[in-house]
């Protein structure tokens, strides 16, 4: 069985035509079971439902509002052009991010010490552990996002970033490796305010396998 939850057109170039516009909205494919230890059914189906397709519908509708709206009235303090361009980065990076997120789970959590990405947490945070416990840390102190990236344009080192929100936190040119979800309707409804119960069955859900792909075929 594939390890993947969704196919996820934007991130794989799969056209489902289910959303109108450029952007389309991935199935969920994998079974309950293989996520059950980190969401409860509601939420892994309000989450894809509402939460994600409703990103990959307003980013459809910016981009057609913004085609129209008059450019010659753009203003900092406050213009239709302005609002509708923090709404694109907003939904693009909610459709995005949601799409990585699930692409790295559905694994047990266990990994191989020769995989190449876990030989270069070693090196880039000292030791496994050092990752998780800063990947955890991070998730922790977020509003929105814990994101795993490789900083391509400083020196290419591996670092955990916080995005606060879909479209605050992202350093230029870093490459999401893999992706955790700490807005509260991620795990309210089956984990309430413990946050780190969540965080600790998604650890235990990462699909390394993935994650190493990941980090092989984005690596320079
Ligand atoms: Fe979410």
């Amino acid at each position: 069985m594939s390890s993947f939850i969704f196919i996820v057109p934007s991130y794989f170039g799969v056209d489902m035509g289910n959303s109108e516009g450029t952007y389309q909205i991935g199935p969920l494919l994998i079974a309950y079971e293989k996520v059950k230890s980190v969401m409860d059914e509601e939420t892994y189906k309000w989450h894809h439902d509402t939460h994600y397709a409703g990103y990959v519908n307003k980013r459809n509708e910016v981009e057609s509002e913004l085609s129209k709206v008059d450019r010659s009235k753009a203003n900092a303090n406050y213009s239709a052009f302005r609002a509708m361009k923090l709404e694109e980065t907003w939904n693009g990076n909610g459709m995005l991010l949601h799409e990585m997120y699930w692409d790295t789970m559905g694994g047990d959590g266990k990994y191989d010490a020769e995989m190449e990405i876990i030989k270069r947490l070693d090196e880039d945070f000292g030791s496994f552990q050092a990752w998780k416990d800063d990947m955890t840390a991070t998730a922790k102190s977020g509003r929105g996002w814990a994101v795993l990236c490789i900083d391509r344009f400083s020196d290419n080192k591996l670092r955990n970033f916080l995005f606060d929100a879909h479209n605050q936190g992202g350093i230029v040119g870093s490459v999401p490796i893999l992706v955790v979800d700490v807005f509260e309707h991620a795990y309210y409804h089956k984990f309430g305010p413990d946050r780190g119960a969540y965080l600790a069955a998604f650890m235990d859900n990462i699909d390394w396998k993935k994650v190493d792909e990941k980090f092989n075929r984005h690596k320079t």
